[in-house]
């Protein structure tokens, strides 16, 4: 690792040379910003790491301050955020920052989720950094979920009761399961003040956590380029890669102008449509939980609606246990099965500006079966719908199982030496 150098004031050498003598400020500064170098050809869904971290870090603080205010009761839970909405000085804004702040969180998500699958983010020497990606994932659908319960209204409450009588499903240990997850024979306080803690305190560290390993790997393997070029393999004397840029302060600059324009339209939606039509904040939402009445039609956020309409798709019993067990099933492993890409990508290129016709029309077919299934999600079911669905998490399921033959069969352009700048 290269000694204490760099653009740092000399005004400041002296006490940088304190500082390093002790702790390693300059060397770490230098490896995961000045001297760390990512192509010049990235365009806009490369922004989505950066914009998911100006999230995490709102979804953080506006967390905190809520939880000034909030009572985890079934007593208190929705008078709590009543008063927070209506009587703590900019309460309703803290809310709306955190409402809003989730379902940002998954746009950018899945949108970067979507660029690792157009350039194969996931293949060597990425799987693990995919890996890591993917409990990100994981971890960020049950920070939602205990979320979700904790304003205690009658869609929260009745979403939870759904999601987790699936557990029960399960054969043997499922009713046992559920008792644990919810701590009582019911949905009540006890559930909601176990939520409340894995939301609050063990998944944001869990989140934190990984996300600072997310980085250590990016920083370890570099970024991809959109155009599948490996930017390491032709640097000037110094040994900087030509075709790169050094993060500091170059990204970061470029990544200020978006995180601007992304700030526009993140406070666009929080002062003038929170509630988004009823996607981000539901109507029956604004009753409170009412173990005696069901909202007219149950569903979870627009986030989890293409997993659970895949959920509801499955409607035959199969060697004598429940469609429902199957179906969850079948949602567990729509949601895990993005974690084998690594390993069913089996095509020589990368990027899909290489890959072939297939992959191209395959990996269409896949985003429109998504989006499908992500409506059919929020709307109640029908002899259609679930027809629709079934047929969509087939195309879902296609996508993945079929990638080893598709990738391997189909012909491929061959990948520039240097990066191709728009
Ligand atoms: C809290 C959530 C997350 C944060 C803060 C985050 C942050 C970042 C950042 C800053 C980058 C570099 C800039 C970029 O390429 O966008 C990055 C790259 C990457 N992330 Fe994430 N990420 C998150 C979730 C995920 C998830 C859920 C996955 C996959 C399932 C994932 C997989 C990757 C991969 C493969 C790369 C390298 C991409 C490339 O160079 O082609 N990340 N992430």
């Amino acid at each position: 690792m290269p000694q204490a150098q760099g653009r740092i004031p000399r005004m400041l050498g002296g006490f940088m040379e304190w500082v390093d003598a002790r702790f390693p400020a300059t060397e770490t500064f230098q490896y995961h910003a000045s001297e760390y170098y990512a192509p010049k050809n990235h365009n806009f869904l490369y922004l989505m790491g950066w914009l998911a971290t100006i999230v995490l870090v709102n979804q953080l603080l506006t967390g905190i301050w809520l939880t000034m205010s909030y009572i985890p009761s079934s007593d208190g839970a929705f008078a709590s955020v009543e008063y927070i909405m209506r009587d703590v000085e900019y309460g309703w804004l803290l809310r709306y920052l955190h409402s809003t702040g989730a379902s940002a969180f998954f746009i950018i998500v899945y949108l970067h989720m979507f660029r690792g699958l157009l350039y194969g983010s996931y293949r060597k020497p990425r799987e693990l950094l995919w890996l890591i990606g993917m409990v990100i994932y994981l971890a960020l659908m049950a920070e939602g979920f205990f979320g979700y319960l904790l304003p205690w209204g009658n869609m929260s409450y009745w979403g939870a009761q759904v999601i987790v009588s699936l557990v029960g499903a399960i054969p043997y240990a499922g009713p046992g399961l559920m008792e644990w997850l919810r701590g009582d024979f019911l949905m009540s306080g006890i559930t909601l003040t176990r939520f409340f803690a894995l939301h609050v305190v063990a998944l944001p560290l869990v989140l934190v956590m990984l996300v600072f390993v997310h980085f250590v790997a990016l920083h370890h393997v570099g970024s991809t380029a959109p155009d599948g070029v490996d930017i390491k393999k032709f640097k000037d004397q110094k040994g900087k890669p030509l075709d790169g840029v050094a993060f500091w302060p170059y990204t970061v600059t470029h990544d200020i102008h978006a995180t601007v324009v992304f700030l526009f339209l993140f406070c666009a939606v929080v002062f003038f449509a929170p509630e988004m039509g009823g996607y981000f904040l539901e109507k029956p939402n604004f009753e409170m939980a009412n173990p005696l009445k069901t909202p007219d039609h149950i569903a979870p956020v627009w986030y989890y609606t293409p997993f659970y309409a895949m959920l509801r798709a499955v409607t035959y019993p199969l060697f004598g246990v429940p469609a429902k067990f199957w179906g969850f099933v079948v949602m567990v492993a729509a949601i895990a099965i993005p974690a084998m890409l690594p390993w069913l990508d089996r095509s020589p290129v990368a990027s899909m500006r290489s890959k072939g016709m297939l992959s191209k029309a395959m990996l269409a077919i896949f985003i429109v079966s998504f989006l499908i299934l992500g409506y059919l999600g929020t709307v109640a079911p029908s002899a259609a719908t679930t027809a629709l669905a079934q047929v969509c998490t087939v195309l879902y399921f296609a996508y993945f199982l079929l990638m080893p033959w598709y990738t391997r069969v189909e012909k491929t352009k061959p990948v520039p030496d240097r990066v191709t700048v728009p």
